[in-house]
């Protein structure tokens, strides 16, 4: 399923991220993108990063207004 249509995310991309150590908004948009265009899917992003549960305003389902271009690269931060 795809969270973050602006830059094409998938969960499993983010499930990936997470557990390679991926807890914040922060650094999964620097590694792939998500959240860090319109916003719209933060609340989903960070409820896979945490396993806490998104709230009822159906972030993930959200429609995004923003025109969407190539999904950019995945990267990760090195480890320390
Ligand atoms: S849907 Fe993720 S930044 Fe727009």
């Amino acid at each position: 399923m795809v969270v973050c249509i602006c830059n094409a995310v998938r969960d499993t991309d983010i499930e990936h991220a997470r557990r390679r150590g991926v807890t914040t908004l922060a650094v999964i948009a620097a590694a792939c993108g998500a959240g860090a265009a319109c916003g719209t899917c933060r609340e989903a992003v960070l409820s896979l990063l945490t396993g806490a549960p998104a709230s009822s305003s159906g972030a993930a389902e959200a429609v995004c207004a923003e025109p969407h271009g190539p999904k950019p690269e995945f990267r990760l931060p090195s480890a320390p």
